[in-house]
């Protein structure tokens, strides 16, 4: 940009508070013409709120917005698009019954009112996305659309009502490798031809391979802006988290025994009858990781809800050491020597109102040494946790502290000390690091690999890829409540697995 050319969107002092916590504290952040400019931070350091602010859904205690150089006042998203800034949430906001036509033409003024005219809408859609390379099915109705085809529409939809500025709230996270690529494909377009685009993501590896510059949010403050060609993953680690960080957990080979958990042809419904899990069948070995990979939504929670006792089996089997586990409950279950972090930490990982120490104990409560003839012996619970909170880290001011007011890091500690405490033959592992910042993320993979080593079978669940290829042995893929295929980890292509995750290659094996 020129220096007399001031910048599209320029943030001052942008101080934004909840109840309890400063969301964003005097935040500067300026937005070029032309740039990719990332916002990175862990959870909760404030990137969304910074742009809900922007984007008029909140209003800032204090701070000055400039658009082209002129102070706005921003107090709707009606007044954000009027300025050119449009913005794409990680929920999206359509109405599944209606067209990608019809949702972008609702609430748009038309020239033929009180009618939208949505063949005028439908043309200038069809040249929007002609120009930006988008494949969408215009006249298809979202409900029928992928989640990756949904975010089009999104980015559509903005760019239709003007956006200059497209601000994406953690696109990648709902797709897969290629259709981050292709979304990566068309930013490039859009900045190509003079637009501008705040990118919001907690992934390095894309935040340094997508963007101009990176502006680092930690605890609603900022840590600087650097360019992305003159920084490293190394050092936004660290301006991230405030230390080093190390972004592979070191593991050897596995060596591995017998299969310890059987799944076979398994079917699992949900509360609609429809199948879930839909035939999977796969075996998991004492000392290796079986990582699943696969979008959100696939099954993968299901699935394991299933072998943990937590949902009906319909149809198929799933074995512990050969024994049918089928009908038994989670107790039963987790007596059979399996342990579960289950998706859900606060749901059912956690009973938030009790204390470190009792959640340290629970589904082991009933039995000795914490229970003897019926009676708690408190001394015993009481150091078994002080020990587990010293082994795993647990930072807790003690072990009477409520678990809900420990961090989302120390609380997942708190499961995975408990889960592998008891020595567990099978470890189910569900999203163990989502949402955590990347020093908890670092020391629990750290765990698991210890827990496979001491020959352990484990059944990693992510989202995440990278975890996924960092940690398994194998890696099965699902898509539809169906295993698409299951690869050896060491020669792993993420182009395959991209094509798995998205249903369109079956391998056998
Ligand atoms: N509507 C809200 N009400 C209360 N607290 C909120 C609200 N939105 C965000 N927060 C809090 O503000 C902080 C920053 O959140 P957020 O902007 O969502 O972070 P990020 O997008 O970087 O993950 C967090 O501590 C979060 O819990
Ligand atoms: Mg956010």
């Amino acid at each position: 940009m020129g220096l007399s050319e001031p910048y599209l969107v320029e943030l001052k002092g942008i101080t934004k508070s909840f109840p309890g916590v400063v969301a964003n504290d005097s935040v500067d952040l300026s937005v070029a013409k032309g740039e990719i400019h990332a916002l990175l931070g862990e959870n909760g350091a404030g990137k969304s709120t910074l742009m809900n602010i922007l984007y008029g859904l909140y209003e800032a205690d204090a701070g000055i917005i400039y658009v082209r150089g002129r102070k706005v006042s921003i107090s709707s998203p009606k007044d954000a698009i009027a300025l050119g800034i449009g913005m794409v949430h990680q929920e999206f906001m359509l109405i599944p019954a209606l067209t990608v036509i019809e949702n972008v033409a609702l609430g748009m003024h038309s020239t033929k009112e009180p009618f939208t005219d949505l063949d005028t809408v439908g043309k200038k859609l069809r040249e929007l996305a002609k120009v930006y390379n988008f494949k969408i099915r215009l006249d298809a109705k979202i409900a029928d659309l992928g989640v990756g085809e949904q975010q089009r529409v999104e980015i559509l939809k903005a760019l239709y009502r003007g956006a200059e500025v497209l601000i994406l709230d953690e696109p990648t996270a709902v797709l897969t490798p290629q259709e981050t690529r292709e979304l990566f494909a068309t930013l490039r377009l859009l900045v190509a031809e003079g637009k501008s685009v705040v990118f919001i993501s907690h992934k390095l590896n894309e935040v340094m391979e997508i963007s101009h510059r990176i502006t680092v949010l930690r605890s609603g403050k900022v840590m600087g802006t650097v360019l992305a060609k003159d920084t490293s993953k190394e050092e936004l680690a660290r301006m991230m988290v405030g230390r080093s960080v190390a972004f592979e957990v070191e593991r050897g080979t596995a060596k591995t025994g017998e299969a310890v958990l059987e799944v076979k042809d398994l079917v699992v419904k949900d509360a609609w009858g429809l199948n879930v899990v839909n035939g999977a069948t796969f075996e998991v070995r004492a000392g290796e990781i079986l990582g699943v990979a696969g979008v959100d939504g696939n099954g993968q929670e299901e699935l394991v809800e299933a072998i943990a006792g937590m949902r009906r089996v319909s149809e198929g089997a799933v074995r512990i050491e050969g024994r049918d586990i089928a009908g038994l409950s989670p107790r039963q279950v987790a007596g059979m020597g399996v342990a579960h972090i289950p998706a859900s930490r606060h749901k059912t990982g956690l009973i938030l109102d009790m204390t470190v120490a009792e959640n340290l104990i629970l589904q082991s409560q009933y039995r000795s040494p914490f229970s003897r003839r019926g009676n708690l012996d408190f001394k015993v619970i009481r150091e078994t946790a002080r020990n587990l909170m010293k082994e795993f880290d647990i930072r807790a001011p003690g072990e009477d502290t409520k678990v809900r007011l420990l961090s989302g890091g120390n609380q997942q500690k708190v499961i995975l000390a408990r889960e592998l405490a008891r020595k567990p033959k099978v470890l189910l592992a569900v999203h163990p690091t989502r949402g955590l910042d990347v020093g908890a993320t670092e020391y629990i993979r750290r765990k698991i690999v210890e827990a496979r080593d001491s020959g352990c079978a484990v059944l990693l669940v992510s989202t995440e890829l990278d975890e996924i290829l960092n940690l398994s042995d194998r890696i099965a893929v699902m898509y539809e409540g169906q295993i698409m295929g299951i690869v050896d980890a060491r020669y792993a292509e993420i182009e395959k697995l991209g094509l798995m995750m998205a249903g369109s290659l079956r391998m056998a094996g």
